[in-house]
């Protein structure tokens, strides 16, 4: 008996001193904009990400990001980490990876950004799309890329990248903007004139044959299980909302413009009681500008801007509370409850970059956010 209370002695004290150390280790709330330790205690690098939930478990994919002194190099490509809480996550690996070889357009120092999966119910395989942009182009190639992989987690092979919809004019493009012959030439960037021209498809003609721009995108699956490829195209002046096929690894062909000629990028779209939200930011690189909300009934249907969705003071509106929206993630188990994910870029050290995750809240049927340094999903 008294081993046994010595034993005790000795253990119990280690277990409490165990337990404190766990408990340290965990992250207990969100911190928008501080470092977020994933469970190696490193700052979790999955940027520009969205997250999916599958079997019990969030994946949350992003860009892989270098840090200051590697800047301007190689890009690794996705990373991939999974959580049961949404507050700790663990480190997977990198998903889809470049290649290393030069004959291929996914080689190092090409751009991989914004990359989305979905898993199709189908076929069983996970897929993944990502904005692709060719080494040592800039942002001029505007492509995007597709991979897949039987386990979520990957290796995802990667397949393709295109400009999609080529060939094909938007279902919702009258037949004069078909026919119309002034060209970019004919007119100074900016201009009214221009503005004009851009609203009534200047660029989807001139993009018709070879396809049209991908860049800043997103994935959407509907109620009947139909996937969109949500993305900023039209030298990202007009985005556009294309049907991807049943498998989700091409495009069909169908096609919208939206809001034409208002200039939205970093499209996160969510699904409410018959109502489709969508959040988007202004063009400003990365440099956070206000946010921005649209509604519309129909996927296909007609999207109305709602204004700025930030209700903070008037400097945090100006700016999203120094964010660029992701995604908007629907929580496992909670009634109508959604987190908007928001990237806050370093772009000196992108691998700094800060999450800022914030409860989606609701004023007279329509989605807010508001900056809350530290909460948890009871606010939801
Ligand atoms: C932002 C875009 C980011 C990244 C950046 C590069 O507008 O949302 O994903 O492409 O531009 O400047």
């Amino acid at each position: 008996m008294k081993m046994l209370y010595k034993k005790l002695a000795l253990i119990l004290p280690l277990l409490f001193l165990s337990f404190i150390v766990n408990c340290q280790d965990l992250n207990h709330s969100f911190k928008p904009g501080q470092i977020w330790p994933d469970t190696e205690g490193k700052h979790i690098n999955a940027h520009g990400g969205g997250i999916i939930f599958y079997n019990g478990i969030y994946y949350w994919f992003g860009e892989y990001r270098l840090g200051r002194s590697d800047k301007d190099r190689s890009r690794y490509g996705v990373s991939c980490y999974s959580s049961k809480d949404l507050l700790n996550w663990k480190n997977e690996g990198l998903a889809l990876k470049v290649i290393n070889d030069t004959a291929s357009i996914l080689n190092p120092g090409c751009v991989i950004e914004r990359p989305k999966v979905l898993f199709n119910k189908k076929t069983g395989k996970f897929v993944m799309w990502f904005h692709h942009e060719l080494k040592g182009k800039g942002y001029k190639a505007a492509l995007t890329g597709v991979a897949v992989s039987d386990n979520i987690t990957g290796p995802y092979k990667y397949i393709r990248s295109l400009r999609p919809n080529a060939g094909v004019w938007p279902l919702n493009f009258p037949e004069e903007y078909k026919k119309a012959t002034i060209k970019e030439a004919d007119l100074k960037s900016s201009t009214d004139e221009w503005t004009v021209a851009v609203r009534e498809g200047l660029f989807v003609r001139r993009d018709f044959a070879g396809g049209q721009m991908a860049r800043d995108m997103t994935l959407f699956v509907d109620k009947d299980g139909k996937a969109y490829h949500i993305h900023s195209a039209e030298e990202n002046m007009t985005l556009h909302f294309s049907e991807l096929t049943d498998d989700y690894l091409d495009f069909t062909g169908r096609y919208i413009r939206v809001l034409p000629g208002e200039s939205n990028e970093a499209p996160a779209i969510f699904y409410l009681r018959g109502k489709y939200f969508m959040f988007t930011s202004g063009t400003t690189g990365w440099k956070p500008n206000p946010g921005r909300l649209a509604v519309a009934s129909k996927i296909f249907g007609e999207w109305k801007p709602l204004g700025n969705p930030c209700r903070g003071t008037e400097d945090e509106n100006k700016i999203c509370f120094g964010s660029q929206s992701t995604q908007i993630l629907p929580v496992n188990g909670k009634k109508n409850a959604f987190i908007y994910m928001g990237d806050r870029w370093t772009p000196d050290n992108l691998a700094d970059s800060r999450h800022i995750w914030l409860p989606i809240e609701w004023e007279k049927g329509n989605p807010i956010i508001k900056w809350y340094p530290n909460w948890n999903l009871n606010k939801l």
